[in-house]
């Protein structure tokens, strides 16, 4: 009984920000809170698009068991909004705060935090009913988000803890790439993927919230925002909220979509393209350094440059020297290389390739 007293006193630091978020929208500054978290979803059955985990979660909710867990996909799909609506789902608010234990990157989670703040909190034993006398999961739950940003000892550290507390413990790792959770921990978590949104899905809920916002939009609007988002919806999310202050009282367009986002317009990318394979090198340099200038991201310039270029009529070993050079320039931008110098290495191979047709 003492060991869960103490346990009251531990708090997430997560809730803690929830509960400040919660506060603020019951006063006048409800327009303050990001749309991406207006829209997480509450519950487990709000969450789109990835049956396969929501299935399981919900089976494991209605018999209150639940095996360690490991989340991994791309940005914005549902994975943190998942886990945490389980958990409300579980625990209700209030026994939620002792019971859950979230940290993420931004929490210092090095060898020593895994060694005793996690291990001090897995200890801790709990009771199976709540306060009001209401049954409830007799184990605590602690969620490693961007695990993939934990140290390979960090990681390591965990291992046994996993172990020996699996009596009063589930923990659930999230992280983007799999690749970086060390094998041990992957083979004692049931893993899930989560998909990229489909395009139907994004649209749906986009409108539900254009609806909710009584926001003016146009179809085109809507698709582009869905195409520029990559399956991401936190980003079509966050673009449609930008998009929203940008034109109060006016339509969203497509134009404004892609400007946000900061795609370059495709007439540009085909205008490079037709130098690559007509023009001088010369003409190829002013047009890198126009579009550079502009201010458009090298990144998003290498991206629908790729995009054109696998579509395009080409040989396929020509492709695939480009596509050699676009990965190599990647790696360069990643690093810090200047912008302009690795766009026109790029283009100038795609001009040499060009040739050879
Ligand atoms: N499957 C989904 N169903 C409903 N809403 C979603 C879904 N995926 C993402 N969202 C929306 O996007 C926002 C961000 O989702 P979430 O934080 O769960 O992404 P994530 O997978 O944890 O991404 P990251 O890997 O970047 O942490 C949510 O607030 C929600 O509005
Ligand atoms: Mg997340």
């Amino acid at each position: 009984m003492q060991a869960f007293l103490k346990g009251a006193t531990v708090q997430a630091p997560k809730a803690q920000k929830e509960k400040a978020l919660a506060g603020s929208s019951t006063e006048k500054t409800v327009k303050a809170v990001p749309w991406v978290e207006k829209y997480r979803p509450k519950c487990v059955d709000e969450v789109a698009f990835q049956e396969e985990v929501v299935a399981v979660l919900k089976k494991s909710l209605e018999g209150a068991d639940l095996p360690n867990l490991l989340f991994y996909g791309p940005p914005g799909t549902g994975k943190t909004s998942t886990i945490l609506a389980a958990a409300r789902e579980l625990y209700g608010p209030v026994l939620y705060r002792q019971r859950v234990l979230e940290l993420n990157a931004s929490d210092e989670r090095g060898i020593q935090v895994i060694r005793e703040k996690v291990k001090t909190f897995a200890q801790l034993t709990v009771a199976g009913t709540r306060p009001d006398g209401k049954l409830c999961p007799p184990f605590k739950i602690i969620i490693l988000d961007e695990a993939d940003s934990m140290t390979p000892p960090a990681q390591a550290a965990l291992r046994r803890t996993m172990e020996k507390e699996s009596r009063t413990t589930r923990f659930c790792l999230i992280c983007n790439y799999i690749s970086r959770i060390i094998e041990p921990l992957t083979s004692r978590c049931s893993k899930f993927r989560f998909k990229p949104l489909d395009n139907h899905i994004q649209e749906t809920r986009l409108l539900d919230i254009c609806e909710k916002e009584n926001l003016k939009y146009s179809k085109e609007g809507i698709s582009a925002l869905v195409r520029v988002s990559e399956g991401d919806l936190r980003k079509a999310i966050t673009f449609l909220q930008s998009a929203a202050r940008l034109s109060i009282a006016k339509e969203i367009t497509e134009h404004t979509i892609t400007e946000i986002a900061g795609v370059v317009p495709n007439k540009m990318i085909d205008n490079l393209l037709h130098i690559c394979f007509r023009g001088t090198f010369e003409k190829l340099e002013v047009a890198v350094r126009n579009l550079v200038d502009e201010g458009y991201a090298a990144t998003q310039i290498l991206s629908q440059l790729h995009e054109s270029i696998i579509e395009k009529d080409f040989g396929d070993k020509q492709k695939s020297a480009i596509a050699e050079k676009m990965a190599v320039v990647s790696k360069c931008m990643l690093d810090g290389a200047d912008e302009f110098l690795q766009m026109l290495s790029l283009c100038s191979v795609i001009m040499q390739q060009s040739s050879q047709d």
